[in-house]
């Protein structure tokens, strides 16, 4: 019997899930069917397939072209001249994968502070414990959630308070009120924006769900005696292992559409199983027994709890998984960290 192209989708789904890690498989016809587009369209490059590895173990992992952040390494380099301190959003949910690598060198020798945005979707004691572990680090790091505003207020004082040897120099030097600048840093979809909307009382950034927006050199004035420069180029996240391409999509950090999205919703099963939020049990009615089934089975199980079918029946495991990962990314699921110090 010839089988629908669903059908056929599911079954490589299944041997998948089954069949170990599933990789971000390459997938640029697939369609994007959340609400909204979510993220930054970087051109991926062919993705990479081992030698040895057969059609179905899709090992692809996702790379991106280097070239993509000369430009943006570059200024940052240049406007660093022109800042006192770095302040670098991350997300709270995934503050390694949100983190690119490269900040920390590019802005060695000034005063850094991290924001861990999005905390409000993030589990609080995960972001405690990543608060002491920056401390530790010799970093300052403030949860905050620039949506309703929680944590923004933190920001000045602590930074003043980082700052005051300077601001005492300056002050030394006959400079009265001396304005201290700060350069914003972050990948795309942490939150910039947001933040500078928040911060700078003048609503002059535009919080999109793209990147580009917050692209170029502006000033915002955040208070007496604070400036704040936006991000000096698009910050590509920086990936070469796939379960920083896998968090990155799961958050909607990158563009579902370049993955698979019943993969990426079996992997995030795979965590979901694990981590027991009551949320996620009581949304899609999960027993414990559901909950010991390999991944493609519980989402066969979610689609049809959510009475999500296709004709004759079966289990719309496609739409299943739109929906698990949008209401991830709603933190309908509860408040979850995928990523501990
Ligand atoms: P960017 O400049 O770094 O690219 O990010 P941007 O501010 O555009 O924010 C990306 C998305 O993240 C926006 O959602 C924004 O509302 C959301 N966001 C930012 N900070 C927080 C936060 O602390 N908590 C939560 N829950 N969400 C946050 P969007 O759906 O793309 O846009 P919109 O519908 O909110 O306008």
């Amino acid at each position: 019997m010839k089988k629908t192209s669903n059908q056929r989708k599911k079954n490589t789904s299944h041997r998948q899930s089954r069949g170990g890690r599933s990789g971000a498989r390459m997938n640029p016809s697939a369609k994007n069917r959340s609400a909204k587009p979510v993220a930054p369209k970087p051109k991926p490059v062919k993705a990479k397939r081992s030698p040895s590895a057969t059609s179905s173990e899709h090992t692809q992992v996702i790379q991106w072209y280097p070239g993509h952040m000369t430009k943006t390494k570059r200024r940052i380099e240049k406007d660093l001249k022109l800042v006192d301190a770095v302040a670098e959003i991350i997300d709270a949910r995934i503050p390694i994968s949100s983190r690119n690598p490269d900040i920390a060198r590019l802005t060695a020798g000034k005063p850094r502070i991290v924001l861990l945005n999005k905390c409000d979707m993030a589990d609080p004691r995960a972001t405690a414990q990543w608060v002491s572990f920056l401390s530790r680090e010799n970093v300052r790091a403030i949860p905050v959630d620039c949506k309703s505003g929680r944590g923004v207020d933190r920001f000045v004082p602590v930074l003043t308070e980082m700052l005051r040897e300077r601001i005492e120099s300056y002050k030394a030097k006959g400079m009265v009120n001396p304005s201290m600048r700060v350069m914003i840093v972050g990948i795309p979809n942490v939150g910039k924006s947001t933040f500078i909307n928040r911060i700078s009382k003048k609503t002059k950034a535009n919080a999109a769900d793209r990147p580009g927006v917050t692209r170029g050199n502006q000033w915002f004035t955040v208070s007496k005696g604070f400036e704040m420069l936006d991000t000096p180029g698009v910050l590509w996240p920086k990936f070469d292992d796939q379960t920083v391409g896998e968090h990155l999509a799961f958050t909607g950090a990158i563009k579902s559409e370049v993955m698979d999205t019943e993969l990426l919703a079996i992997r995030l099963l795979d965590l979901l199983k694990e981590l027991h939020t009551p949320e996620f049990e009581e949304r899609y009615q999960l027993t414990r027994e559901d909950l010991a089934l390999p991944s493609y089975e519980l989402l066969e199980k979610i689609a049809r709890n959510r009475g999500m079918l296709i004709s004759g029946g079966e289990a719309d495991t496609e739409r299943a998984a739109y929906t698990l990962l949008d209401e991830f990314r709603a933190a309908k699921l509860g408040r979850i960290t995928l990523e501990k110090p």
